[in-house]
């Protein structure tokens, strides 16, 4: 079977070793403020903080080819144009790799006898992306080529910059500064972007070749490319030669010119840097116009140059070949710490990379980027989901404890005193996203879940009285736990007629619009509710995660209770019990009105007819509410979980994975709205998605079943992609839906990266699977795997405490812990308090 890559364990890479991949394969770079996608041929974007407001450098979605626009180099050795990643150029190379890894990605490429490299990474703490190109001669003559530099800039708003052209056209505006920083030497060419500078933007983009004198540049478009070329053949790269360009207008883009020569086995490093700026207000503008060096769109008269100190630092201190490196450096190091709280020794390769490398780096993914910015997010649609941002810390908590504290606040900040919230918050601002609203009645829940997860992880009980305020309006702070309490109650207001919570515009399921009813096909589905107005739509799975974290609210409160002095210990004892009855009667709904006699229903739709039923014609088994009860144990004693696990199997899963309902949907229902807008086997409409298999996965364990959980498992984690061309997507990160069985290509993979996905497999593998779990005392063990694996060790760091915990499973169990060894000293307990130090464990299963 033909594969394009393969896992370097060591390295923490994946090579890929064909740039002809079947998708572009991607990686991010940057992880605080300064962010960028980059593909395996060098295509993709910069952004600073938002995707959609502060776009740095422009890409073209959809474009064809596919993957149009990045930062792209260009050679010309005299005898061929080529591009170290094979694209824009398409110049057949001697050889290509490239590797991507934590958070940088490495393109060589060679041709005719020089080799190029590139590393690109965002140094910490830096809004600028690095570009380090080393020009290498391995042929035995000496060489001279030249080199062309080039990225496009996007005028700032995503959406804007590619529609608003009436507008665009005429604004555009640039500096070009021969002598970088005033004492630089050798002197570099910086091209900055400036466009809106003067007037109510205080930011400017710049790009800076700093180690090296450039020999020309450009800054227009058409000059640079030709208005009838691609950026495969600019016509100055043709040519050889740079036009030396001002841009007035138009499309403004950064192109260097350098001649290079290179004696046989030399080489040379190249330092670029592509960065963002923002000025006071009073210190906006450089006091000496006309400044020597600077052309300016304006000329002569321009008195709106910008004042550079800030780029000039930056520029400066990324000047040398060995600060560069020492930068990257400082980046490897901070993912050796990231990766050292949690890592896996199985035996199992597969697993072992999953574990201690791609899963965690998702995690981190998706816990800065939200749903905004991927090959299949434009960007400009969607914020940070208040749902989304809840499940991807729980992913991402053991690594930056800090900034998931932060994130709690942020999201809970955005609540509605009832309890409900905005669906999405804008990253730059922070404020509710009024564009879609609210009115998603699962979303209360998951701040229930962050919050608590983010507890189990640092021991930290003070986020609860941090003072957080409802829609950002100061003056309206309650504390935090008062947050959680609404939004537990949020579903105890809303119920509907059988006990179960009203669903209102959707649950996680955002196409199971029950109160839309969308005859028109200009409406979105995501904030159409035009029929809500006494309706009876109840959600199933809204009910099992109520359950599941109305439980962890209530266990909240009794470890309060436990923890707090007189006063306050009746409270939460009151609090706790209050909360577990609405807990035990939705139990009892679920029972009553829930069931279907092999699994759970899903939903009932406006007018209280069953969704998710035998009797349906169509749909007749959901995966949510059979992950959401399993998990939350609803009915086990009754042996409701092991039906419904069975049910799963049996009817929804595949090859591939389980999918989302079936039989799927092969006709428009308007009382369900989006889902059934699906051609059958593809996204909500019974495609596989990666999001909702854990939650059964999960289920899987509490049912006891290790060797049913891994099967599950292994079918949509990518170490075990066999097929990489009819996966299509990435093989080394999740995606959010694979093709399911009724699609025209079941196992075509779609939406990689900005999921749900990646948290969820994180708890189920490390919390479920192999049993390691953080509890309000410390880390609890309840292995639950496949009775093939008999030994595993994992090391855990917990706040102060390092756990060194080797489970051994000699009789090849699924579950169950027989005996607990810690440092030495058998003991009763399988839940080990977080001492500060190191611990070493051994558990016999
Ligand atoms: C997609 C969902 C997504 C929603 C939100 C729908 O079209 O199918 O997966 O969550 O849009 O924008
Ligand atoms: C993607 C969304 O980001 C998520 O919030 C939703 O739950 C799933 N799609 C399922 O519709």
């Amino acid at each position: 079977m033909k594969t394009f890559g393969y896992f370097d364990d060591k390295n923490r890479e994946y090579v890929i070793t064909d740039p002809a991949t079947p998708f572009p394969w991607i990686n991010y770079l940057g992880n605080e403020d300064f962010f960028g996608l980059i593909s395996n041929t060098a295509g993709g974007y910069d952004f600073y903080k938002d995707a959609k407001f502060r776009r740095i450098t422009r890409y073209r979605y959809n474009g064809v080819p596919m993957d149009a626009g990045g930062r792209y180099f260009y050679i010309n050795d005299g005898k061929a144009v080529w591009s170290p990643g094979w694209k824009p150029c398409k110049t057949p190379l001697d050889s290509y790799e490239c590797r991507h890894g934590m958070n940088y990605t490495r393109i060589t490429g060679s041709k005719n006898g020089i080799e190029a490299s590139v590393l690109f990474f965002v140094p910490l703490k830096t809004w600028a992306e690095v570009q380090k190109l080393t020009l290498r001669n391995t042929a035995d003559e000496a060489k001279k080529l030249k080199l062309f530099s080039f990225t496009e800039w996007c005028l700032w708003n995503a959406a804007t910059d590619m529609e608003n052209f009436q507008r665009n056209w005429s604004t555009g505006e640039v500096e070009i500064e021969k002598a970088t920083a005033p004492d630089a030497s050798p002197a570099g060419l910086t091209i900055y972007h400036k466009t809106e500078y003067k007037e109510r933007r205080n930011h400017y983009a710049y790009y800076a070749l700093t180690n090296a004198e450039a020999q020309g540049y450009d800054t227009d478009r058409e000059s640079f490319i030709g208005l009838y070329n691609g950026f495969e053949a600019p016509q100055c790269v043709v040519e050889g030669k740079p036009r030396n360009s001002v841009a007035h207008g138009w499309s403004p883009i950064a192109s260097h010119y350098v001649e290079v020569e290179l004696q046989p086995g030399e080489s040379k490093d190249f330092i670029f840097l592509l960065g963002y700026e923002e000025n006071e207000r009073e210190k906006k503008f450089s006091l000496t116009p006309g400044e020597k060096g600077v052309v300016t769109s304006l000329g002569e008269l321009d008195h709106t140059i910008i004042n550079k100190e800030k780029a000039h630092e930056v520029i400066k201190r990324f000047s040398t070949v060995e600060a560069v490196d020492a930068a990257f450096g400082e980046l490897c190091r901070m993912w050796d710490g990231l990766l050292s709280k949690f890592t896996v020794t199985s035996g199992d390769e597969r697993l072992d990379r999953m574990v201690n490398i791609w899963n965690q780096y998702q995690c981190m993914i998706t816990f800065c980027f939200s749903r905004s910015a991927s090959f299949f997010e434009s960007g400009v649609g969607r914020g940070m989901g208040f749902r989304d941002s809840n499940q991807d810390l729980v992913g991402f908590v053991h690594q930056i404890p800090s900034r998931a504290r932060q994130r709690i606040i942020d999201i809970a900040s955005t609540q509605f005193p009832d309890g409900g919230c905005y669906h999405q918050y804008q990253p730059l601002t922070k404020r509710g996203n009024n564009d879609i609203g609210g009115g998603f009645n699962d979303d209360p829940c998951w701040l229930i879940f962050g919050t608590v997860a983010y507890i189990k992880e640092t021991g930290d009980f003070s986020i609860l009285d941090e003072m957080v305020p409802f829609d950002n309006e100061p003056g309206t702070e309650v504390t935090l736990f008062e947050h959680l309490r609404i939004s537990f109650d949020h579903v105890v207001n809303n119920l509907g007629p059988h006990a179960l919570p009203l669903i209102g515009r959707a649950d996680w399921n955002d196409c199971l619009n029950l109160n839309c009813f969308s005859w028109d096909p200009n409406e979105s589905f995501q904030t159409t509710e035009n029929n809500s107005e006494g309706s009876k739509a109840e959600s199933l799975m809204i009910a099992g995660l109520f359950v599941l974290t109305g439980k962890q609210y209530v266990e909240l409160c009794r470890q309060l209770a436990a923890s707090v002095c007189c006063d306050s210990v009746a409270t939460y004892r009151t609090e706790a019990d209050r909360a577990q009855a609405c807990i035990d009667a939705m139990v009892e709904a679920v029972k009553k009105h829930g069931w279907d006699g092999d699994w759970y229903l899903r939903a009932y739709d406006f007018y209280g007819n069953k969704i998710g039923s035998k009797e349906c014609e169509e749909g007749k088994i959901f995966i949510e509410s059979q992950g959401f009860c399993t998990m939350a144990g609803i009915g086990q004693e009754d042996g409701m979980v092991d039906k419904a696990l069975d049910s799963c199997k049996r009817y929804l899963d595949c090859e591939h994975g389980m999918v989302l309902n079936n039989p799927a949907f092969t006709r428009y229902y308007v009382e369900m709205g989006e889902i059934s807008s699906y051609p059958a086997g593809y996204k909500e409409n019974a495609g596989i998605f990666c999001h909702n298999n854990p939650w059964v996965i999960i289920g899987e364990t509490v049912a006891r079943r290790g060797n049913d959980a891994w099967e599950h498992y292994t079918k949509i984690c990518p170490a075990w992609i066999k097929d990489q061309q009819l996966h299509k997507v990435e093989p080394y990160v999740y995606c959010q839906m694979v093709a399911g069985k009724d699609a025209a290509r079941p196992g075509e993979g779609k939406n990689s990266w900005l999921t749900g996905t990646a948290a969820w497999n994180w708890l189920t593998i490390t919390q479920y699977i192999l049993g390691i779990r953080p509890t309000f005392d410390g880390l609890e063990i309840d292995p639950c795997v496949p009775e093939t694996l008999r030994e595993y060790t994992v090391r855990r760091v917990l706040r102060d405490a390092e756990f060194e915990i080797t489970v051994k499973n000699p009789d090849g169990r699924q579950s169950g812990v027989r005996k607990v060894i810690l440092d030495g000293k058998v003991v009763e307990q399988t839940t080990l308090t977080a001492t500060p130090g190191k611990h070493i464990v051994e558990v016999i299963m």
